[in-house]
């Protein structure tokens, strides 16, 4: 059976290594496409390529991005968790790959609608698929499905109201939303399910690759950062869950829902409000005058189960 097609967008990022990782194992990989975030657009482009490099999939393209939102600039929160290299704790090999001279969007529009079928993970700020999305009107619904590490049904990391990749690019969040793309929802809510102590991180250490050990060591660095921040001595998996909703859809339970983004509020810019009001189950008809639900909305996950992938793509690497 052949591998469905896919690609990740991404701001590397700590988390967002073990998402492509995973990607890169359970998807025909594309390609990579970067977005400012975690740390500027040239920065995290260099992580993505230093990745690819450490997994040994040098010839996966990668295309860069969005310096930063669609109004204002980049904001600097990512640092604090990430560092200024957004990938502080260890050093990742310098191979012979590239970043490729077609920009992201570009990368976007052409490869999804040149390969029908194509899924897109998105586990950075939403920029890209904005931008793409409003230069080429047909992306939204080609998209097979978008899978979105963003949001929060609860409260947030960034700010008491929103969660990072949502509230560092909100309107690019709104227009995504509103596309009538193929969204399944990754918020905090079910992120903060898959948190990793020194235990699992140990874990993971204990695969005993050159990745596994490399991957380790950022875990604890991105843990211990969250540690001084948080008081929790874990850290959510972020972005893996957002390749596991495509990967392993078996490890969730899903809701389907209303999920707008708040574009003006003092306190509350950039939260994704999940109507709770109507809630419906995967295939249940949608009541007489109520909104159509926008979005597949992740509830719950297995967390051993996701842990349990990130063991076998680490194995399956160099
Ligand atoms: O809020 C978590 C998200 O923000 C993750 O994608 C993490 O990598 C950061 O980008
Ligand atoms: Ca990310």
């Amino acid at each position: 059976m052949p591998l469905t097609k896919a690609i990740i967008d991404c701001d590397p990022g700590h988390d967002d290594v073990v998402a492509i990782l995973l990607a890169a194992k359970h998807f025909d990989l594309l390609g990579v496409t970067t977005v400012g975030g975690n740390a500027p657009a040239w920065r995290v482009t260099e992580n993505a390529l230093g990745v690819l490099e450490l997994i040994g999939r040098p010839e996966v393209p990668v295309a860069r991005g969005a310096e930063g939102p669609i109004i204002g600039t980049l904001p600097r929160a990512g640092e604090r968790v990430h560092g200024t290299s957004g990938l502080d704790g260890a050093v990742l090999p310098r191979g012979s790959n590239r970043v490729i001279a077609k920009r992201a969007v570009e990368f976007l529009i052409d490869t999804v609608m040149a390969n029908p079928g194509t899924a897109v993970i998105a586990t950075g700020p939403l920029t890209n698929l904005a931008l793409a999305m409003r230069a080429e009107p047909r992306l939204a619904k080609s998209i097979a499905r978008l899978s979105f590490m963003g949001g929060s049904a609860t409260w947030g990391n960034v700010t008491a109201a929103a969660e990072f990749n949502a509230w560092a690019d909100p309107e690019a969040a709104h227009v995504v939303y509103s596309s009538g793309a193929r969204i399944t929802m990754c918020g905090l809510d079910l992120t903060r399910q898959a948190a990793v102590g020194p235990e699992t991180i140990a874990r993971f250490r204990a695969v005993g690759t050159r990745t596994a050990a490399v991957v380790a060591d950022l875990l604890e660095h991105y843990r211990a950062a969250a540690e001084r921040i948080t008081g929790s001595p874990a850290v959510p998996l972020h972005d893996p869950c957002a390749v596991a909703t495509l990967a392993a859809p078996e490890l969730f339970t899903f809701a389907r829902a209303n999920v707008t983004v708040e574009l003006r509020g003092e306190e509350t810019r950039g939260m994704t409000v999940v109507d709770q009001r109507l809630v419906l189950e995967e295939g249940a008809p949608v009541p007489e005058g109520m909104p159509r639900p926008n979005c597949r909305w992740a509830k719950r996950i297995e967390a051993e189960g996701l842990f349990r992938l990130v063991e076998e793509a680490l194995a399956a690497c160099p």
